[in-house]
This record gives structure tokens, sequence and C-alpha cells, in this order.
């Protein structure tokens, strides 16, 4: 008999819809009061403790759960994964993450070539590199050492790094290796970003790594572009080749942009975005900020866990257990949410990181054969580290909502506290609620309770607490490198799992095509509106009049020069005016730095003839000038005034329109 097209067409689903009824009766309260049920329910892997029996779920719930994993050819799809076969079929593309950190050894092949050599090749130049940047080796334009990087990357090529880059800064170990150095990241396109990013950087002493899978995202590359310009304003265009390097997959555009191809490091198509922290996006820029060993034994837990999942059997390997519990709790119990809870402030990126690796792979509409699905995929993921969370939101999982939770916490603290006195340490403290949690959320409160406890009848419908909320606890022997690979790979896997049993293509994202696509009409508009005036149309009317609003004021990067001096001579008497122009000169040059609308002083860090003569002329000047100047700066506010100096002084033409067009 031919397989059916569909997962939820199958014997197994149609068991598993008809064991519903049956777990809807039941309580967790009373779930947990079998021992040896709670005792069946956890899996252990190098330490890792998974305790998944505050699930709504029995025994007999799992093994449906593991028979619907049959029928949906589960151990199949993984090692079609393993394998190097094209089950991204949508863009003809094997899934290959698991090769970035397979041992040298390893053979792993797409299109029938081992890539494990070529993997190792590319580690070998980021070691290299990595120990040449750190050790000084590797000087700027003006001979200093670097010691500070940006990663300028959107999406897989953001997410991934930061959250690993935020769990590894208070590790000791890793810190210890951090000493003196800092990395940012650079991802959203709005402007603040780029100043935040660069705040109180010297671009002598930066390296800008543009991080792009296709080098093509409108986002990274105008930010590539902005930080080239910084660049290139402050140190002149020969440093680009010092201070830029990129990681990509199309090498031709980084050529292209200027990098010098010597310092690309390159990765696969077969590395999806959101998977693709192990390749060169996240182990260079890690590698720059901890050195190469420490990236090493995080890629090392990574494969702790690959292997694990590939190898175990599905009852004691976590990644499938959280994947069939995350299937059942969405497609059958029908909760469609599910938190991300790290009892650990190193954490804190896991639930961004979670959101767009499960949501951008899960969230499909149609089969793997492009079959419309009758049922919802995916879930919706958030969260934030505990205890922060329980002062936010967690009045609606307790109360509100059903949400599963996943709890995850860690034994060993990265930064132990104990005060003398106190009757915890401060982790303890943490992990009083990371324990208590999970039982608040099973078990609740009942009337009873209440009514023993004395409350008045009038608050004991408000203060009783349904319980019977699921979750799940992931106890972490400790958080070095190696426990955050492996952290990383379980939830990879899991994600994984999810869509192997829905039967969709976790590996493809065309629903973020559409509003790329509309924005680059909008774009264009906005351009011709800002320089040719042309008018808005072939928006529909919500659109139309929202860009007329919008582009009814104009923006101070896009002002002349001649207008923003109309505006300062109808404001003062004509003889105060060369006063006010030097005195502006005098507040932009000293607060300048590092001032990315200031493209000529920064050009020529006021070392240039007119910047000199200006500068010794103003330390004449008296200080009654400086009041004028103060009453000034508080009605214009600093950045007309910045911009009028340029423009009055340097007869500069406005350079930020220009860069913002190229
Ligand atoms: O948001 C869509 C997406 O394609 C993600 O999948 C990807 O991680 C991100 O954009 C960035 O893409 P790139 O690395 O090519 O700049």
């Amino acid at each position: 008999m031919a397989s059916p097209a569909l997962i939820c067409d199958t014997e197994q689903w149609k068991a598993l819809q008809g064991h519903v009824g049956a777990i809807q009766k039941t309580h967790l309260r009373d779930l947990m009061a079998d021992a040896d049920r709670c005792k069946a329910m956890t899996a252990e892997f190098e330490g890792i403790f998974l305790d998944y029996s505050r699930q709504q779920a029995t025994g007999e719930t799992i093994d449906k759960l593991l028979k619907l994993a049959e029928a949906a050819k589960l151990k199949e799809k993984i090692e079609k994964m393993f394998k190097g076969e094209k089950i991204n079929s949508t863009e003809n593309r094997s899934v290959l993450h698991v090769a970035l950190r397979a041992p040298r050894d390893a053979v792993i092949n797409s299109d029938g070539v081992n890539v494990v050599p070529e993997v190792w090749s590319v580690k070998d130049k980021i070691k290299q590199f990595s120990e040449t940047f750190r050790s000084g080796s590797w000087v700027g334009a003006t001979g200093k050492a670097l010691t500070n990087v940006v990663s300028v990357g959107i999406g897989g090529s953001f997410l991934g790094p930061l959250f690993v880059h935020t769990a590894l800064q208070t590790d000791p170990e890793a810190a210890e290796c951090a000493k003196g150095r800092q990395l940012r990241f650079l991802a959203n396109v709005d402007p603040v970003d780029v100043a935040r990013s660069i705040k109180d950087l010297d671009p002598e002493t930066t390296l800008v790594v543009v991080v792009s899978k296709t080098f093509t995202t409108a986002e990274t590359m105008l930010n590539a572009r902005t930080l080239k310009e910084w660049i290139i304003s402050s140190l002149g265009p020969q440093a680009v080749s010092k201070h830029m390097i990129a990681v990509s997959t199309n090498l031709k555009l980084v050529k292209e942009f200027g990098i010098d191809p010597n310092n690309a490091f390159a990765f696969w198509d077969w590395v999806g975005g959101r998977y693709s922290v192990c390749s060169a996006v996240g182990v260079l820029p890690l590698s720059l900020q901890y050195g190469f060993p420490i990236v090493q034994k995080f890629l090392e837990g990574a494969s702790s866990i690959d292997n694990h999942f590939y190898s175990s059997s599905f009852e004691k390997n976590i990644p499938v257990l959280l994947g069939l519990l995350s299937v059942w709790n969405v497609s059958f119990l029908g909760y469609p949410a599910r938190a991300i809870l790290p009892y650990s402030q190193a954490l804190e990126k896991l639930a961004p990181h979670i959101q767009q690796l499960s949501m951008e792979s899960n969230g499909k509409g149609v089969s793997i054969d492009g079959v419309p699905l009758p049922l919802e995929t995916g879930e919706i993921d958030f969260g934030e580290p505990g205890t922060n969370g329980q002062h936010s939101f967690y009045q609606l999982i307790h109360q509100g909502r059903v949400i599963p939770c996943d709890f995850i916490g860690v034994v060993k603290s990265q930064q132990p506290v104990y005060l003398k006195g106190e009757t915890v340490s401060n982790h303890d403290e943490l992990m009083s609620n990371f324990f208590a949690q999970p039982d608040a959320l099973a078990y609740g409160k009942t009337p009873e309770q209440l009514h023993s406890e004395k409350v008045p009848e009038h608050l004991i419908p408000h203060k009783t607490f349904k319980g019977n909320r699921p979750s799940l606890s992931l106890l972490l022997p400790t958080l070095s490198a190696y426990e955050i690979g492996q952290l990383l790979s379980i939830y990879e896997h899991r994600i994984a799992v999810q869509g192997f049993i829905w039967g969709i293509n976790s590996f493809d994202q065309w629903g973020v095509e559409l509003g790329k696509s509309l924005a680059s009409q909008v774009r264009k508009q906005l351009h011709g509106s800002r320089m040719e005036g042309k008018p808005v149309e072939g928006f529909n009317h919500s659109t139309s009049s929202l860009l007329e609003r919008y582009l009814a004021v104009r923006p101070l990067c896009y002002m002349s020069s001649f207008r923003i001096l109309a505006v300062m001579v109808n404001q003062y008497p004509k003889d105060n005016l060369e006063a006010l122009t030097l005195g502006f000169y005098s507040f932009c040059r000293s607060s300048h730095r590092p001032h990315m609308t200031l493209p000529c002083c920064r050009r020529c860090n006021l070392r240039c003839f007119t910047c000199q003569l200006l500068s010794s002329y103003l330390a004449r000047l008296s200080t009654s000038f400086f009041f004028l100047l103060s009453g000034v700066r508080s009605q214009f506010g600093s950045a007309v005034i910045l911009r009028f100096c340029v423009h009055l002084l340097l007869g500069e033409e406005e350079k930020t329109s220009d860069t913002m067009n190229k």
C-alpha cells in the first residue's frame, strides 16, 4: 500500500488523537504521584539530565509518539540528513551543519564529495588568522594592534553567534581569554544600531567582520557600507584591507565589495543560515574574541550531541524525545506556544536564537511535497531568563493560557557567590526558583487548600491555580563552551525532529521573501520622492498615506547646507553670525569623535590646514562667545549645530545622503 501523503492521515496520528481524551481526564498532580512513571520519563547524556515527567503524557503517550516517529520514517530522515542527501528539496541542498563540528577523520559526503576536509581547512585558516590577530601581529592601517571586533550580519548570521558569545562571556576560562577585547554585533539596519555598535570604538583598533551567507542581504550590505565609510573617513581607503574581513558562501561578491579575498572565510550552501553558528559565521568572530581552542570545545560539545542524536535509541534520545513532545503539545493538545526559560543569565540570548531556529524552520503551510497542511506546524517561541521572566509574563502562564515551558538549569554557576550569613548561595537562590516553578505549574493550588489556609472567600477564585500545566526540566552540569555547544545541538535536532514528523521542509524559508520584495518597491519610491520629488504612486490608500506622511518631514541627512543656513540667518542678526559660526566649529571639534555625520573632519582628523587655522583662531576667542554658543545649542540641538558648522565653514557637500544611496 502506498504511504499516505500526510502524517495526519496515518493510523498512528489518529491513535494519538484518540488518546487525547484519556490524557485530558488526568491531572499532573495525579500523574506526578506515580514515582515509576516519573522515573521512566527521564533521559541522560554526559551529565545532561532531562526530566519530562511534567508533560501531560503517560508511558502510553510515549509509545504512541514513538510509533508516530516510525510512521514518519524519522530514523530514515535523520540518516538522510547525516549522509548528505538533498533533504532541503525546494533549494536542492544537503543539510549538513553536523559536518561543521565533525572530527577531522569523519567522512560526510555531499554530491559524492567528502566535505569534512574543506570544513577543516577553513577552521585551520580561522585558527591561524585568529592567532595572528590575537597576538597583535595583525596590525591596522596606523600600525596599531586591533582589539575590537564588530560582526555585521543579521538573522542566522547574527543570532547564533550572539547567543554563544553571551553565554561564554562569563565563563571564567573564556573570559580570561577575552581580556582586553570587545566583540560587538551590528544587525539591524536602523542607524541607531550602527551608532550603538561603534560607540566609543576607534576605527584604528577595530576589525569589522561582514557575515552574510549570500552577501546580498540588504540590511547587512548597507551596514557593511556604513562601517566601510566609517573606516575610510578616518583612516583612508587603503585601510579596508586591514580593517575589514568577511564570511560568506559568495566569495565573488566579497571581492567586489572591496574585501581582500585572502581575508574571506568560506562556508557552503549546505549550511542553512540559522544552522550556521558552527561555520565561520560563528567560529570566526568567536575565535577572534576567545581564541580558537575555546571555540573548538564548543564545537566538540555540539558534535557529542550529534553522535547521541544519531546513534541513541529513540526512547533515551534527548533531541528526539523533546521533538516528539513538542509535536504532542502543538498538534494534539493544541498548545501553540513554547516558553524557553533558562535559569542562567548567560543564556539570555538562547530564546532569541531559538525563535529564528524554530519559527523559520517549522512555520510552514505545506508539506515537503507542496501539499497544503490541514494542521498547524511550528510553535510560537519566546522566553526570558528566570527569574526575570517570573516578574514579567509568568502570571499568564500560571493562571492564563497554557504554555508548555522548557526550564533549563545549571548545577554549577559560572560565577558563584556566597555571602556569609545568607541562608543559601546566590546560585542556590536562583535554582530554588528553577525547582519550584515546574511544580507550581503542574500542581497548582485548589480552593480547598486556600480554605484551609483561611483565605477570605472573595479571594479564593483569584488565588486558585488550576495547575496541570506542562513543562520539562533540562539540568546541565555546568555551562562551559562544551555544554553551550551541546545545548545548541539539542535544540537544532529537536526542531529538525519536529519538522521530520510533520513532514515539512525545515530547511527552507520562502516565507521571508515577500516582505523583502515589497520593501524594495518602497525603497525605490523613497528614493524617487526624496531625490526627484516624485509623487507617491502604485500603493494602496493606506500605504500611500503613510508614505506621504513619512515623506512630508525631510530628515536632516537630506537637508541641504543652504537650507540650514537660511534657518540660521532668519533666527540671528547678521553681525552675530560670524561669531556663531566659529563657535559652532569649536563645538563640532570637541564633540565630533566618532561622529558619523562629520565626514570632512573625520577624514583629516582635524589635521588639515583649515582645521588647524580655525583651531588656533578659536583658542583666542573670549569666554562670552561660548555663552552665546550654549544658548544656540539648546535652541537648535547639537546635530543641527554640528552640520551647520561643517557646511558653512568647510564648504563640504553633505556626505551622508551620498553614502546612503551608493
Ligand atoms: O531572514 C531570512 C534570512 O535569509 C535568514 O535565513 C538568514 O539567516 C538571514 O536572512 C541572513 O542571510 P545572509 O546570511 O545571507 O545575510
